[in-house]
């Protein structure tokens, strides 16, 4: 049953495609851009990336002032320090360049510009003055941050909390597959299956509707398609153009949708044992479409054939549940996804993760309500599957 709890309306500027970041400074000049700051981090610095979209920015004459401070999970001082740059700076424009961190830097910054005070001061608050056009040169495959409407940036308490851009002024996402062939294997499978959860969840939560629907499945063939080879052979630019449109087009369908259990479990396992997001994501993401496989049997059956799996047309919600998770977890132990065992978490942990779970979001999306107990479970469970899958 598709929902009508929610009426979209979706448009998003994109530049796509292989070395279409040499446009970018004609694209930042269209928008009357005169002066932009630029957010990174060192690594991306070293790596040359930043030095082909600084090139682009010169040969359009858009002068830029650098700020390679950007932290992975943002904090709000970091945010603080940036935007204090762009204000006495004076800048009007913001080119962010990297994964969810940088982008959601540039998110934050773009609600400081027009805003005064700091950014704890706009946290969780959605009427805020439109910035100036931002632009988010996406190097990761997996967030899908730069077509996302929010920005996740950490407390002083290291709390995610949510800053929340005015679409009033123009964003654009810069997506040219040849800046994320440096991605090293393991990220390259984690992120991917982040994308993998998008998709999945949000083609299995209360606010699926038709057109999300379609944009998860596509992003799932896309994901089987290509990720094993991005994962195996990280030069294959066929690969990383696949993997980018698959991570683009779920975190279109996640975005007007929503992720449900499998994120809930993620997020949990990130604030108390600094499980990077995509290892999280694919942690239980098996075991969730198995446990909602009775609620959408049809789906979880439509994902578990795009993943490679044998599921006999009249076979039983149970049955295309666990054919299901057994498909995705040989496919994670095939591109080496890290496991959470790896980052020390354990069965009495997961134990007292129950309120963390629940406070994570995950009840509100999901197709079942869901309790603390049932999260341990679920969780127990997927951790001894990872355990007999090594
Ligand atoms: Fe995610």
């Amino acid at each position: 049953m598709y929902t009508d709890k929610r009426v979209y309306s979706y448009f998003y500027p994109m530049m796509i495609g292989r070395g279409c970041v040499a446009s970018l400074g004609e694209k930042v000049k269209e928008q009357g851009c005169e002066r932009t700051i630029v957010l990174y981090d060192k690594p991306l610095k070293e790596l040359g990336i930043v030095d082909r979209v600084l090139s682009s920015l010169k040969a359009s004459n858009v002068q830029y002032v650098g700020w390679d401070g950007v932290q992975t999970d943002p904090s709000a001082d970091s945010v603080n320090r940036a935007a204090e740059i762009a204000r006495s700076e004076g800048v009007d424009g913001i080119v962010a360049i990297g994964g969810g961190s940088a982008i959601d830097t540039g998110k934050a910054v773009d609600v400081l510009i027009h805003n005064p005070g700091r950014a704890e001061d706009w946290f969780e608050v959605k009427d805020v003055k439109p910035g100036v056009p931002s632009f988010m040169v996406s190097t990761t495959s997996g967030t899908a941050s730069e077509v996302t409407v929010l920005a996740v940036i950490s407390d002083a308490d290291g709390k995610k909390r949510l800053m929340f851009p005015n679409a009033a002024a123009p964003r654009m996402a810069v997506l040219d597959p040849e800046l994320t062939l440096g991605l090293p294997p393991a990220l390259t499978s984690s992120t991917g299956m982040d994308a993998f959860s998008h998709a999945a969840e949000s083609f299995t939560c209360n606010l699926a509707n038709p057109l999300t629907d379609r944009m998860a499945l596509d992003a799932i063939r896309l994901v089987a398609q290509w990720l094993p080879t991005a994962a195996r052979d990280g030069g294959n630019l066929d690969a990383r153009e696949g993997m980018q449109m698959a991570q683009l087009i779920a975190g279109l369908s996640f975005n007007n949708a929503s992720t449900h259990a499998g994120h809930a479990i993620a997020h949990a396992l990130g604030k108390a044992r600094h499980v990077p997001h995509g290892v999280g994501c694919a942690f239980a993401v098996g075991e969730v479409l198995e446990f909602f496989a009775p609620d959408v049997p049809k789906k979880v059956r439509e994902i578990g054939l795009l993943m490679g799996a044998d599921i006999p047309e009249n076979a039983a919600p149970e049955e295309i549940g666990r054919l299901t998770r057994e498909t995705i977890n040989a496919f994670k132990k095939k591109i080496h996804v890290p496991t959470v065992a790896e980052r020390g978490v354990t069965k009495e942990q997961l134990a007292l993760l129950g309120d963390d779970f629940m406070l994570e979001g995950g009840k509100k999306y999901t197709l079942r309500e869901m309790t603390a107990s049932a999260y341990i479970a679920l969780a127990t469970t997927a951790l001894d599957n990872e355990a007999a899958d090594q």
